[in-house]
């Protein structure tokens, strides 16, 4: 039996407490790196909580389909598997036999492509609607600078599908115009397969896991400020390894439990990697009382957060700020709009060409809550404190907004209802599960597990 009914709609309505223990599905930017390296390496690897999302699952098939072969050991059930073992290709990727699909997923995309173009075969590489409207200049301009041979064939100028030659591939040294890890990430795997050293300079820090993935294959990859370069012709050591709880999924349950004063929350096992944790700064300075333990820092920092809640009061993202909680932003907005005063969310254009332009569809969804909002260019400023009410909420296939407006729908006077909901499945499986327990004011760590079946 499919615990999860399909999930088309999200009814919500308020609670007046929270208190919980529990662990949020793993990290999806480890997940998508696990199965990519995990299938380069020599040997077999045994990833332990891998996230079983559409998004995932779409990267470990596409790897599959380039040689790599996989055993479930254990899975989500009705999703995909949590624990299993792959078993890598020494870096010999063979041609896939049809176009791989990579689902919603920008970062599978772009990191697939950097690992694809310099290859001896043509691979083809597509994607759902919102995927193929996203901007690919920002891998095809380094790629083709390393002599990549790549068509962008989409029906918007610039976008996927992607068609990619068969290449040799030199190092260059790229100066990123724009920080983001997806780019950085692209690069650095087509360096992999390049003769010298290919350097990667960022504007400024983004998260670092595919650095820290390569330490933990053995492969030598060195980081000197904003300067990251990678060696060619490396093998990577096969290793089994444990993928953290998503600090991002995690992210909707801290902000829920921050604006509701009383509450407490202990998640448990949480990526704790300090290139994503700036979420937690900010709830701290909006008067949100966080502690975390750190109990396990081999390659990925991992720990426990607790949170009590407060009377939010309004903040400022610093600038650097933005690359490290872009993906929180939607969620950090409802915050805002619950706290007194002002929130200034600035620089953060590139949430235009996330999976939704979500400057719009966060503004749009905050008015329909009755929040007072003012939206600029390059984000947003939300006058906070103005009570919330129920509205019927549009996802536009935006997990990420889906997931933001069911948290808001917890602080609403009446029914809030999110339509567009299957998309959540693409980052966080089980989302409804814990909301429902969440909902019903449930406190016990076994009401929040989700059903496994061993393999
Ligand atoms: C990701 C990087 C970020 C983030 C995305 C995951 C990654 O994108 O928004 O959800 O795993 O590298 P950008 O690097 O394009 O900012």
């Amino acid at each position: 039996m499919n615990i999860f009914p399909p999930m088309s709609t999200l009814r919500v309505k308020a609670i007046t407490s929270l208190n919980a223990e529990f662990s949020v599905p793993g990290d999806k930017s480890v997940s998508h790196r696990a199965a990519i390296f995990g299938g380069l390496s020599n040997g077999t690897c045994e990833i332990t909580n891998f996230l079983p999302s559409e998004d995932c699952v779409n990267t470990l098939k596409a790897m599959r389909s380039l040689g790599a072969r996989f055993d479930v050991i254990e899975e989500l059930e009705g999703y995909g598997p949590v624990k299993l073992l792959i078993h890598g290709t020494s870096m010999k990727l063979t041609a896939p036999e049809s176009p791989i699909d990579c689902g919603n997923s920008g970062t599978g995309m772009r990191l697939l492509a950097g690992l694809l173009a310099g290859q001896e075969f043509t691979s083809e590489l597509f994607g759902d609607a919102s995927l193929s409207s996203r901007p690919m200049g920002r891998i095809t301009t380094p790629l083709a600078e390393m002599g990549a041979k790549m068509e962008t064939l989409g029906e918007k100028p610039g976008c996927a599908p992607l068609k990619i030659h068969p290449s040799k591939l030199k190092p260059i040294t790229y100066e990123m115009p724009v920080a983001s890890a997806q780019v950085k990430s692209a690069v650095l795997l087509a360096g992999l397969f390049s003769e010298g050293i290919t350097s990667v300079i960022q504007p400024s820090i983004t998260r670092d896991h595919t650095e820290r993935m390569c330490a933990a294959f053995q492969l030598s990859c060195r980081t000197d400020g904003n300067k990251i370069s990678i060696p060619g012709g490396q093998m990577p050591e096969s290793c089994d390894l444990t993928v953290p709880g998503d600090i991002s999924s995690a992210a909707f349950w801290l902000v829920a439990a921050a604006a509701m004063d009383g509450s407490r929350l202990l998640l448990k096992d949480v990526g704790l990697n300090p290139t994503r944790t700036a979420i937690l700064a900010v709830l701290g300075r909006m008067g949100a009382s966080i502690s975390e333990i750190y109990h396990n820092s081999s390659g990925e920092p991992i720990g426990n957060i607790t949170i009590h809640g407060a009377e939010l009061k309004g903040t400022t993202l610093l600038e650097e700020e933005i690359p490290n909680l872009i993906d929180e932003i939607p969620v950090i907005a409802v915050a805002a709009a619950l706290a007194e005063g002002d929130t200034h969310i600035r620089n953060a254009r590139e949430l235009r060409v996330k999976e939704t332009d979500r400057i719009t569809t966060t503004v749009e969804n905050l008015r329909k809550m009755g929040a007072d909002v003012e939206e600029f260019e390059d984000g947003m400023v939300i006058h906070g404190g103005k009570p919330l009410k129920g509205a019927s909420i549009e996802s536009h296939g935006d997990h990420r907004i889906a997931m933001a407006f069911a948290i808001a729908g917890l602080f609403a006077k009446g029914e809030t209802v999110i339509n567009g909901t299957d998309c959540i499945n693409t980052s966080y499986p089980g989302f409804a599960h814990h909301l429902d327990a969440i909902r019903h004011e449930r406190t016990k760590a076994e009401d929040f597990i989700l059903p496994t079946i061993l393999k």
